[in-house]
């Protein structure tokens, strides 16, 4: 057993006006994880998280459906917490920011960062929407990025090119709410004094924590300490602005009559009160985790899009109101589906609720996610067939089918006892995985921990071939032999499921059961189910992933599509932004465009994404695959018309399907795809330049 460590952990807060969709799901399973990991290796580990429930989008949501924000927010809870719940994420408390306990420590946090004079008080001038009498909130402005001038960013940071900016500063702003142009207004404002943080942030930033264990931990990733060294290192940290002016839904700053505290200054503070509540259902001391100089640990996950205020403001705000800092914070990076930004055109944003709904298994997800998680701030990318295949072949294929191979001979043939397995070596391999698995996990490389899992699950496998049991059980006096192979086995699949439990829970839970057993800890993987040991009858453990359920998960979210935006909501002003570099001539030149004509287009089977195309250029037929199938649901349609190809297209192999012999155009935009048109009279073969 390791050192016990106490250790605190977090999700980022999900807002109380959205759905959780697989992106939230993304982190809530990474954590969920590595706390269930941290659990089963004795730690003394809790998990909070709640919703973040403040802020003007939230108070716009509740008036559009005519209810009170209270009201909203109850039921939003309600719906999140069943969604994570779906996806066995195991809380020990899920909580809310609005909450007595987060007015409580947000005021208390205030008046302390104000004792300590690092509050300001400056009137500024803000962007108001003449229209509907409301200063806007950062995200409700929207305009070009002053740095890299691309269009629609929101008002408080560029989603292409991450920088952080007032709303102000946005070129041609516009309403996101009315579409109005803004005008400028003043009003009092409040501010955090994070320019005078500066040299504690820069510690912090670079520094780590020394574990009850005795490790290291750095508070950063190297690549969020690089981020983060951008902004300290020019001097970029301006004050921070915490209030924002009523009406507004959230708590009102003490002795400042109409003036609320900033959704971001109380959603944090929201991971002390959802922890506070937990301590004080569970007569715990809170002061031992958040007072200074504490010796329990405290993580925050996070996406990487909300860094700064985890890695800036938020340890400014606990050092400068006399608390502990992070342990650190763990970033991750985005979900993309099949390539691509998640879209609701396409039915690739998919939400948590379509997916228990259409009866999909959440540890199928939750396997596949782990299997590409790592400890960096990597997007990582969700594809239907590698889903479909990597779960059959993993989980079905090479752990589940262990249980279900040995459970039959030892019910009926030995009436469900085990024998000595003695030192086995297939076992004794197993068990000497335990430590760098461990270490895998502490590390969050999940994606490598379940790599390992694997090659121990095919070992077992080979075992299985070597021996066959199903020979061995038609074969006269061979019975002590099947026993002992059948023995391993559940042995082998006790251990296996051990390595596996964190990330599939509800399936650790049936083993523990089924092996007759209490629930899994991490010391089970060195154990040995005992000679004579009972193990109750085998049910079957999971099911194949069919293309059906992925098809009919897609078609459920597309028709979750919202109204697309309204010309008061598109941007005004729109300027032509390169997508590359300026091309000459001669570079035009090397892109041998052609005429085709469609002599033959159909769905391509185990592709929700691809069209197989037969096409006539004049010269030659090709067959070329192109990733337009969502637009086009009926492909027969396009047989006879005429499209634009790049015949010069360097020849792809795609996946399973096939080579693809150039590439069909299309125009893209609003999630959707657009074959390009010839006018009648061209011929197949005509060059287009
Ligand atoms: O970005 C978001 O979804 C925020 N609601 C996260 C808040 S995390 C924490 F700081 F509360
Ligand atoms: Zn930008």
């Amino acid at each position: 057993m390791t050192t016990p460590r106490k250790i605190l952990v977090t999700s980022a807060l999900p807002y109380a006006n959205g759905s959780i969709h697989l992106g939230h799901m993304v982190e809530h399973i990474q954590t969920d994880i590595w706390v269930r990991f941290q659990k089963m290796r004795g730690h003394e580990c809790y998990y909070v998280c709640a919703d973040d429930t403040h802020g003007t989008p939230v108070m716009l949501a509740a008036q559009k459906q005519g209810i009170t924000p209270e009201n909203m927010i109850a039921k939003v809870r309600e719906e999140h917490l069943a969604d994570f719940n779906g996806f066995y994420i195991g809380y020990d408390n899920y909580y809310s920011t609005h909450s007595t306990e987060n007015k409580e420590f947000s005021r208390e946090i205030y008046l302390k960062l104000k004792a300590n004079g690092k509050i300001a008080v400056r009137t500024i001038e803000q962007l108001f929407d003449p229209e509907k009498n409301l200063f806007l909130p950062d995200r409700f402005v929207k305009g070009e990025c002053p740095k890299c001038h691309a269009q629609d960013q929101y008002g408080d940071n560029c989603e292409v090119c991450g920088t952080t900016y007032s709303p102000t500063e946005l070129i041609n702003p516009y309403s996101a709410i009315s579409g109005a142009t803004p005008v400028l207004k003043e009003s009092e404002h409040f501010f955090f004094k994070l320019g005078e943080c500066a040299d504690y942030l820069k510690k912090w930033t670079s520094g780590s924590s020394i574990l009850a264990n005795g490790q290291t931990q750095a508070h950063l990733q190297p690549e969020a300490l690089n981020k983060m060294k951008e902004w300290l290192d020019d001097d970029h940290l301006n004050d921070w602005d915490i209030s924002r002016d009523a009406p507004y839904f959230g708590f009102e700053i003490p002795d400042a009559p109409g003036k609320y505290f900033y959704v971001w200054l109380d959603a944090p503070i929201g991971y002390m009160a959802a922890f506070k509540n937990l301590c004080d259902r569970i007569g715990m001391d809170f002061n031992n985790w958040f007072s200074v100089g504490s010796n329990t640990e405290m993580y925050h996950f996070i996406g990487k899009d909300i860094l700064y205020f985890h890695a800036l403001f938020w340890p400014a705000t606990l050092r400068f109101a006399d608390y502990r800092a992070p342990t650190a914070v763990f970033a991750h990076g985005f979900l993309t589906v099949d390539g691509q930004k998640m879209s609701k055109s396409r039915g690739t944003f998919i939400t948590a609720r379509t997916y228990l709904d259409g009866k999909l298994n959440p540890e199928w997800m939750r396997y596949y996610l782990a299997a590409k998680l790592n400890s960096k701030i990597e997007d990582l990318d969700l594809n239907f067939n590698d889903f479909i295949s990597r779960v059959n072949s993993d989980l079905i294929g090479k752990y589940v089918n262990i249980a279900a191979r040995a459970a039959g001979f030892i019910g009926k043939r030995f009436s469900g006892s085990l024998c000595d397995v003695g030192n086995s070596a297939l076992l004794t391999q197993l068990s000497a995985a335990a430590d760098i698995i461990a270490e895998h996990y502490e590390q969050r490389e999940y994606a490598r921990a379940l790599r390992d899992i694997m090659a121990l699950a095919d070992a077992v496998n080979e075992y299985v071939d070597a021996n066959k049991p199903w020979e061995l059980a038609k074969q006269d006096g061979m019975d002590t032999c099947l026993h002992h192979v059948c023995s391993e086995l559940i042995n082998a699949f006790h251990i296996l499921s051990v390595y596996l439990a964190p990330v599939l829970p509800k399936i650790a839970v049936q083993t523990a059961e089924f092996l007759n057993i209490p629930a899994l800890t991490w010391a089970n993987s060195q154990h040995r189910l005992p000679e004579n040991h009972v193990i109750n009858t085998y049910q079957h453990l999971m099911h194949r992933v069919e293309q059906k359920h992925v098809d009919d998960l897609i078609e459920a979210n597309k028709q979750n599509i919202q109204a697309a935006p309204t010309p008061a909501q598109a941007a005004p002003n729109a300027e032509y932004t390169p997508l590359a570099d300026t091309a000459s001539f001669d570079d035009f030149m090397k892109i041998d465009l052609r005429v085709a004509k469609v002599l033959s287009c159909e769905k391509v089977e185990g592709s929700t994404k691809l069209l197989k195309f037969l096409v006539d250029l004049g010269f030659e037929q090709r067959t070329i695959f192109s990733g337009i199938a969502a637009g086009y649901p009926e492909p027969e349609k396009l047989i006879g018309r005429m499209v634009v190809v790049v015949a010069n297209f360097a020849p792809r192999k795609m996946a399973k399907f096939g080579m693809s012999e150039g590439m069909i155009t299309s125009a893209s935009g609003n999630g959707q795809l657009f074959l390009l048109d010839v006018d009648s009279g061209a011929l197949p073969g005509m060059r287009i330049g």
